[in-house]
Order: structure tokens, then sequence, then C-alpha cells
């Protein structure tokens, strides 16, 4: 079975490996020649840990092409394009119906299977706008960054979304060798699946979020409270880590999408209203932290370590790092950035300094905000950093320096 992949973000890159790992001959198509003639050398077009190695080891070579039509005519079309936030809220998908007009146009029938994430209701919808011309399933991916090549290959469960039975089968014969749960369900309740995973664990962290500002008020310790917590498997460990709120490629934007589409249905979901307000209070939080702590910000040198939106990925689309640095240059402070994956900024930021090292960013600093979770920085303690500082404020938000001190005990 030959497997054609629309698209080489990181959904379309990760589920192409992991087909390629299975044996399978794989298709890998966009649009983007400078993406594809980077791929095509062997490069990624962006840093994730163990995906090189497994493309470089694939026993049928996984071709890079900008021909679409060779993805199209494969046996399954797996469409990964981007679906970004509109300005309304709601998710765009005009990537996800070129990919399918493109599709119909050159396959005619063919199986053409939404990884992507999409809004419940747009595999039925893509099926009218290409006039019943493909067979559209949905088969959401659950992959973290960082570990994308690992979720790809080991995920917690296959959902697959089927109309057709027809359809149904030759997904669950795709996957045959993959020994995981498999949720078989149609197309509309696939897409909620996918949907509602990710803002539930949104709203975990959010909640988490809320019980560490009434923790450091009281006096209790979160880190202890969320491990009290998690002990219970009915909540779970993961996710209970308190932060400068949820960033990335797929929270926020999943998130809004999902209210929109509440919105528009006229059925509003209240609690993901409040986790998204909490989020952007959280995320807001480092800065207040400042000012409390630094009063005018004119003139004062801050050192930030961590730009990415999570450690192990160089991404920084909704990084909560870019809001407190564009906040910092708005007040005239001098900036300083360490972060040991992240290469480049938008133009915006062009006044930060970047540093080399985590200790050349605190030289003369008059505060450090540790805003990523890096593992490098838990080899740090107090006493260092304010040995290479000027200043004395320390804010950190992830509790880096408070789970490094647990780890040494
Ligand atoms: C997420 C989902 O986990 C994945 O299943 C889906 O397919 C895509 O979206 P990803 O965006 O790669 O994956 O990152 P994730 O590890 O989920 O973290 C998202 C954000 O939440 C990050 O900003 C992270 O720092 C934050 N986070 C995560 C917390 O603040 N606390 C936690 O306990 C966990």
């Amino acid at each position: 079975m030959t497997i054609g992949i629309l698209g080489t973000g990181y959904v379309g890159l990760a589920t192409a490996a992991s087909f390629a790992a299975r044996g399978f001959a794989v298709v890998c198509a966009d649009v983007d020649e400078k993406k594809i003639a980077l791929l095509q050398s062997g490069k990624l077009p962006f840093f994730e840990e163990g995906m090189s190695e497994v493309f470089a080891a694939a026993s049928i070579p996984v071709v890079f092409t900008v021909d679409l039509t060779a993805a199209c005519q494969c046996d399954i079309v797996f469409c990964c394009v981007g679906t970004p936030s509109a300005a309304d809220g709601s998710a765009d998908l005009s990537f996800v119906q070129s990919a399918a007009q493109t599709c119909a146009d050159v396959a005619p029938n063919a199986i053409f299977v939404l990884k992507s994430t999409v809004p419940p209701g747009t595999a039925r919808a893509m099926t009218q706008y290409v006039n019943g011309k493909l067979r559209i399933a949905a088969n959401p991916e659950f992959l973290r960054e960082g570990c994308a090549v690992q979720d790809a290959l080991n995920p917690s469960r296959i959902v697959i979304g089927a109309d057709q039975e027809s359809v149904l089968l030759v997904l669950l014969d795709v996957y045959r060798e993959v020994n995981v749960p498999v949720v078989s369900t149609n197309t509309i309740t696939a897409e909620m699946i996918k949907y509602a995973s990710n803002s539930f664990l949104a709203t975990k962290i959010s909640f988490i979020n809320d019980i560490a500002n009434l923790c450091d008020v009281i006096g209790a310790d979160v880190q202890s409270v969320a491990k009290g917590m998690g002990l219970d498997d009915r909540i779970g460990a993961k996710f209970l880590q308190p932060g400068p709120g949820y960033g990335g490629s797929c929270f926020p934007k999943d998130v809004r999408a999902l209210m929109h589409l509440g919105e528009s249905v006229g059925v509003p979901l209240r609690i993901l209203e409040a986790a998204s307000a909490v989020n952007a209070d959280s995320q807001r939080m480092p800065y207040v932290k400042l000012v409390d702590s630094l009063g005018d910000l004119h003139g004062k040198r801050v050192a930030v370590w961590g730009l990415a939106f999570k450690p192990g990925t160089d991404d920084i689309r909704d990084a909560p790092a870019l809001g407190l640095l564009r906040q910092l240059l708005i007040d005239g402070s001098v900036v300083t950035a360490y972060d040991p994956l992240v290469v480049s900024l938008p133009t915006e930021f062009a006044a930060v300094a970047r540093c080399s090292t985590p200790i050349d960013a605190l030289q003369n600093a008059d505060a450090l905000v540790i805003m990523t979770d890096w593992k490098e920085f838990f080899a740090f303690d107090r006493v260092t950093i304010l040995a290479a500082m000027s200043g004395t404020c320390i804010i950190d938000p992830r509790y880096v320096l408070k789970r490094s001190e647990v780890m040494v005990q």
C-alpha cells in the first residue's frame, strides 16, 4: 500500500516518518519548493529529535516532491496541511480546501484522510465541496512536538472516523500492526475527539495555573499539591505542571476554534472561555511579577532564559516568552535572552541581545525570568544565578529552581 502525504509540517513529516518506519512507500508533497529542496537534501525544516534518523533508516526511501499529483495518486492520501486561526478565532480551512480540490481533480474517488486538526464537520463539508469526488475520512493525530516521532510510532490510541464501511476497512488495514486501542466512529465524532482532547489538556493546565496562584498567595506548595492530586489515577499526574500558560501551534488555536464552533451553534463552552481567560493571565503573569518587584521597567536589564514554547523544540509559535519580550521592549527594558535551540526571532525583537550561554545572559541583569523549562536550567541553583547577575529578582513561572531543589534532595 502506498501512502501520500500532503503538507510537510510537523504532522506531515511525523506521519511520513511513522509510515516509512513501518515499511510503507511514502510520497510527501508540499507546494513550498524551498522546504522540499531542504528535505531532498536530507535536512528538516525544524528541529525534531530522532526524525532525520527515521527518514535515513527507511527501507523504502521517502520521496519528497513538489508534485502534489504524485502524492494524490497513492492508495491513501493523508491531508496534513495547516489549519491556522482566522481573525475571528475559527479555523482557516483554505489549505485543506485547496488540497482536497487538487486531489479530487487528479485522483477522483481517492481515500483522502484528514490528519490536520479540523473542526467537527469538516470531512463532510469537504465532501460536499468536492462534489463527492473524494472518499474523505478523519484520522486525527495526537503527537507532541519534541517527541513527535515517538508519538507517531507509539500512539496512545488510533482514532478513525469514516462515514463509509469500505474506507474504514482500508484505514483499519493500514494500522493493523499498531497494537493500541482503536476507536472507530464517524468523521464528525473523530474530529470532535481531537478538539475535545486538546481542549481538555489545555483546561487542565489552566486549572493548575489557577490553583498555583492561590497556593502562592496562601503559602501552599503547588508542586506538592499537583503531586498529591496526580497520584489519584482518576486525575493523573500529567499536564499538572503550572507555568506561564500553554502556547504552541495547537492548544491556543484549537481552544479558540472549539469556542468559535460552540458559539456559532448557540452552545457557548463556558469552561473553555474560563480556561482561555486564565491562560491569557498566566502568559502575562511573569511580566506582572517583574513590575511588582522592580517597579518601572524602563532601563532595567532583564535576562530571559528560554524562548521556545516548551523544551525539546525550536518552535516559538504562541510562545509565552514572546509576549514577555514584546512588553519589555515597549517598557524600554534592556533585554538579553538565551535559548539552546531557537535561532532567530521575528524582526520586532531585533533589540533583544541573544546570548550563547545562560550565564552570559545574566551579566549585569537586574532580573532573570525563566520562561521555558529546558533541562539544562535545572543544573543552576539560586546562589550561582545571583552571583552572575547584578540584581536579586528571579521570576520562575516554570518552578525550575524549586523543582531542581527537590531533585537534589
Ligand atoms: C499538543 C498535544 O499535547 C498533542 O497531543 C497535540 O497533537 C498537539 O498539541 P504540543 O503543542 O506539542 O502538543 O505541546 P504540549 O506538550 O502538549 O504542551 C503544550 C503547552 O502546554 C506548552 O506551552 C507547555 O509548556 C504547556 N504545558 C504542558 C504546561 O504548561 N503544563 C503542563 O503540565 C503541560
